[in-house]
């Protein structure tokens, strides 16, 4: 029989906040019947987004819908995925998971709008005794220490700097002449950044860059700023900078794709040969398309697919009362890797 995911003795016994005031005997009816028994026959996932219109985001959530079908085809399971968009604002999103709560869904996958709002959502789960899967963006150790029911799914942001820097500079050691434009032997870059505070802005900007220093090559960064993951900003950024230093600019790095792709709009006047070479993470389709097209340098995988099944999984063996197949890292954490992407591997991505 299929267990629940609470235990008898944690707050996890109450009823979500809607449903307070339940007659005692009816309350005592449920303690009875055992907390270890499941409420019914459904899982009901709430599923947070920080916004809908974002692109990487947008990805892991079609994954997750895809998944929770293929997760009931097979073993006749009621599984229903609520889903509901932040629009970037945290009290939207505050309101969204008291919904889910007083809904009385068995688990939440969370993608916090800002990520210091973590402590909030865990209390409010752990009093509710709901387990919590933050993804995508990465509250502090401490926040995810708070009970043993919250972990996080995601990819490690350093990793994705360093391949990406890692791409630049065999770029620079296969063809020195073509990438060191102004021939002085420095590497002159410009960063479009993400959202500020991210940690995969932060993380990616900072290893990308040391990935090159500490290949050898000296650097010298001509600008930097935020275009919050958005194309149509990064777009206007670079279009900026081009005017600023021409072919100055050897390098783009982008923090993520679609900011990327944004850069390449800028370019769209460019005669091709004129360029820099352009670095992005993510390989959304679009992205994958751009590196096919030669526009795009190289990419770095970030598992959208891997990153949704791992929190179906969890979720699952959660609800079923068992060990999650995975190895939790530290009881709390899955891991998921990036991979550079070049024309050289790009099919094995277009595949998938
Ligand atoms: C992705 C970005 C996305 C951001 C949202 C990052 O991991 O690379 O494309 O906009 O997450 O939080």
């Amino acid at each position: 029989m299929r267990r629940r995911i609470k235990s008898c003795c944690s707050p996890s016994c109450r009823p979500p906040a809607g449903r307070r005031g339940l007659p005692v005997l009816l309350a005592a009816l449920v303690l009875l019947s055992g907390c270890g028994g499941r409420k019914d026959d459904s899982l009901r996932i709430g599923t947070a987004l920080y916004t809908q219109d974002d692109t990487f985001i947008s990805t892991v959530a079609q994954n997750l819908e895809w998944m929770v079908r293929e997760a009931e085809s097979g073993t006749g399971n009621k599984i229903t995925l609520f889903t509901a968009d932040g629009k970037s604002s945290q009290s939207t999103q505050m309101d969204q998971v008291d919904r889910f709560l007083a809904r009385g869904c068995d688990v939440l996958f969370v993608n916090l709008v800002d990520r210091t709002a973590a402590a909030v959502i865990a209390d409010k789960a752990e009093a509710e005794g709901v387990p919590l899967i933050f993804f995508n963006r990465q509250p502090v150790a401490e926040d995810i220490q708070r009970w043993e029911r919250i972990y996080y799914v995601g990819a490690d942001a350093r990793e994705s700097g360093e391949l990406q820097g890692k791409l630049v500079l065999d770029a620079w050691r296969a063809d020195r002449e073509t990438l060191d434009r102004s021939g002085d032997g420095i590497l002159q870059y410009v960063m479009l950044e993400g959202e500020p505070g991210h940690q995969d802005s932060l993380l990616r900007t900072e290893y990308a860059v040391k990935a090159v220093t500490d290949g050898g090559v000296e650097v010298e960064k001509l600008a930097n700023e935020t275009a919050n993951w958005n194309r149509a900003q990064a777009a206007a950024r670079t279009a900026q900078w081009l005017e600023e230093f021409g072919e100055g600019i050897e390098v783009i790095f982008a923090n993520n794709d679609d900011m990327a792709l944004g850069a390449i709009d800028a370019l769209a006047d460019t005669p091709r040969d004129r360029w820099p070479l352009i670095v992005g993470v993510d390989a959304t389709a679009p992205a994958l398309e751009a590196v096919a097209a030669g526009q795009l340098y190289g990419t770095v995988h970030n598992d959208g697919r891997g990153q949704a099944q791992a929190m179906m999984d969890l979720a699952l063996a959660l609800w079923e009362g068992e060990e999650p197949a995975v190895e939790l890292v530290e009881g709390h954490y899955i891991w998921l890797p990036y991979r550079a992407v070049t024309r050289e591997n790009l099919e094995e991505f277009l595949e998938q």
